[in-house]
């Protein structure tokens, strides 16, 4: 007799829904991980919730409790829905959870990959599958997004606001250095540096720098520089021409909306924000906000939370359950039936999540 030894890594799960929709693609993205621990075994999620953001806010005035980054220090990992409410300024709720989660736990690499899924065609004309495979970096920690700053003589006619981007060598060096390993595990084997050197001439002059530097020990990584709004005409007029990509905090911001509306919709793109080192708890999380317009309705697309959970099992070491995830939902999604509205279809959150949830168990929903 065969014995078959079953080993059982467990790994601690923070979920936080948020606020909107991110209550309902976080609950379809837990079922269908659920589903997938229950066909897979060899790993099990301890999943703990956190009922924090807006409405959190609204009970105690702020997002999440004090000892709230103390709360998630020993966990595996954060899945995340999203943050945003019509009644509260947008600067509170992101500072207040989403940010504060990113800078509290160093998550200074984002990761957001773009791809023409099966079935789902691209804005772009006679752009086929495999033709818009990217990767972007973006900065996460720094730039931008630094949060220095600030206000002064507010309401009278001198008042002054300002936000200084921030650039460290640390900084600038360990994204880098994150990005060119990134791109030596893709086929393609390419990275491009997105940058605005040409108008903003120190912290954009560093990167750059440090870029060309650290480009000296990839040899065998083929690099280009490309300023960032030349770079839009790229991802929209030569898309074959992009794998991997590093940009700022800002930069890859927008670009990545870009990225994600010329690959389908914003309803099915993922994103990690990734302490690489693992030395704290990476988050995971759809990019596609709370979605107030649609919240309650049940047609929220879940594809978006599903990418980043399988972002998540690949960061956790579990390559395979990911590959198995990915798998099922390209087959739920690949004769079109299985599309929301955002991607031109009337299928509704539960019925995208039952058609993953078959595809995962090998029948037909
Ligand atoms: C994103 C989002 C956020 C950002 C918003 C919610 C502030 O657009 O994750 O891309 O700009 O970082
Ligand atoms: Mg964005």
């Amino acid at each position: 007799m065969v014995q078959i030894e079953t080993t059982s890594r467990t790994y601690k799960i923070a979920a936080i829904p948020g606020d909107g929709i991110g209550a309902e693609v976080i609950g379809a993205g837990l079922e269908v991980l659920q589903a997938l621990q229950a066909r897979h075994g060899g790993f099990a999620l301890d999943v703990e919730e956190f009922e924090w953001g807006s409405d959190y806010y609204r009970r105690h005035g702020r997002m999440m409790p004090a000892d709230g980054l103390a709360r998630l220090a020993d966990k595996d990992a954060i899945y995340f829905g999203a943050v945003g409410d019509p009644e509260i300024p947008d600067h509170v709720t992101l500072w207040g959870l989403r940010l504060a989660i990113c800078q509290g736990f160093d998550q200074y690499a984002n990761v957001r990959p773009a791809r023409l899924l099966p079935g789902i065609e691209s804005p772009l004309r006679g752009v086929a599958r495999g033709d818009l495979d990217w990767v972007i970096v973006r900065e996460n920690s720094e730039g931008e997004y630094a949060g220095a700053g600030g206000r002064v003589h507010q309401g009278l006619p001198e008042e002054v606001g300002t936000d200084v981007a921030v650039f460290t060598r640390k900084g600038v060096e360990r994204v880098m250095r994150f990005a060119f390993e990134l791109a030596r595990s893709r086929p393609r084997k390419h990275l491009t540096c997105v940058t605005k050197s040409n108008a903003q001439r120190h912290g954009m002059v560093l990167w750059d720098e440090v870029f060309a530097e650290m480009a000296g020990n990839y040899p065998d990584i083929a690099t280009d520089k490309v300023l960032v709004d030349a770079m839009t005409t790229r991802m929209v007029g030569r898309p074959r021409d992009i794998d991997t990509v590093v940009a700022t905090n800002l930069h890859a911001d927008i670009l990545s909306d870009l990225a994600a509306a010329l690959s389908g919709s914003l309803g099915i793109a993922p994103t990690a924000n990734l302490n690489p080192e693992k030395r704290l708890p990476s988050m995971f999380e759809p990019i596609h906000g709370s979605g107030f317009d649609i919240a309650g309705k049940g047609i929220a697309n879940p594809v978006g939370a599903f990418w980043t959970a399988a972002m998540m099992l690949d960061h956790l070491g579990e390559g395979e359950a990911a590959g198995a995830l990915m798998n099922a939902v390209e087959l739920a999604l690949a004769d079109g039936e299985a599309f929301t509205p955002d991607l031109g279809g009337n299928a509704t959150t539960r019925q995208v999540t039952d058609k993953v949830l078959a595809a995962l168990n090998g029948t037909n929903a």
